[in-house]
């Protein structure tokens, strides 16, 4: 990748993983909130993020975290109802907001039980509401939690979906057929607006992938996770030994 914006920095394990990453969410959480009295980031989902949001919310680090201040988006959401299993929604709940002191307004769900375009079309307006953006401009969360999955894809921007090559909207609704399902995403022109990206990886079976995301030709169509490339803001691969296993 050669982005000298880009940090990889792997760790030992999957515990540190989740310790790095919950350090560097307070680091930012609380500089955000002295410089400008928030904190903003959007959440990923999947199942990795599990162990840092149940640490975040642990003894260790919730006395750390500025709750009150801090606004929690999704980068991406499944085409389920918010409660059910598959929900990242769900899941973070469950394993941190729901436990701790963050009043419901700061949580902005995206609305993946209604119709997938009616979704992305409703988070657009939350985002441009909430950040106050003119027309043409991009929200600047303070922090982007994103994950990588084995086929290279990163938030719900899959391999040879239109979401992927999308430059105007803000949220994008692709079908994806692997799973015979619309997922809803926010955009690389969103994601890479963020002052600060954290790529969260772990495991053996994503080592391959890493290997050409990090290193192989651009081809974003078939490693999605290429895209992001912050604009002005930095991006730390935050990866496991195993996932790093083929990095020279
Ligand atoms: C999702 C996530 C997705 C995830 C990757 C990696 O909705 O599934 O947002 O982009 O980050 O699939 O998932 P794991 O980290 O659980 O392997």
């Amino acid at each position: 990748m050669g982005d000298s914006q880009a940090e990889i920095r792997v760790c030992s394990s999957t515990e540190e993983l989740s310790q790095q990453a919950a350090g560097e969410f307070v680091r930012l959480a609380q500089e955000a909130v002295q410089v400008g009295g928030r904190f903003t980031v959007a959440l990923s989902g999947g199942s990795s993020p599990r162990s840092l949001y149940t640490l975040l919310s642990s003894d260790k680090f919730r006395d750390k975290v500025p709750w009150s201040k801090t606004h929690f988006f999704w980068g991406d959401e499944r085409h389920v109802p918010p409660d059910h299993a598959e929900s990242n929604y769900r899941m973070a709940s469950e394993t941190m907001l729901s436990k701790m002191p963050v009043p419901p307004e700061n949580i902005r769900r995206i609305p993946s039980e209604k119709n997938a375009e009616q979704a992305a079309d409703e988070y657009e307006a939350t985002l441009r509401k909430f950040f106050g953006l003119a027309a043409g401009e991009l929200p600047r969360f303070d922090l982007v939690l994103l994950g990588m999955g084995p086929d290279g894809h990163t938030a719900s921007l899959f391999p040879g979906t239109w979401a992927v090559r999308e430059t105007q909207r803000l949220v994008a609704w692709p079908y994806v057929d692997k799973f015979s399902t619309y997922r809803i995403t926010m955009t690389p022109p969103v994601l890479n607006n963020a002052a600060y990206i954290i790529f969260f990886v772990g495991g053996a079976e994503k080592a391959e992938t890493l290997r050409h995301v990090l290193h192989g030709d651009y081809q974003p169509d078939i490693y999605p996770s290429q895209t992001i490339k912050p604009t002005k803001g930095k991006l730390l691969w935050l990866v496991d030994k195993e996932a790093a296993a083929r990095l020279t």
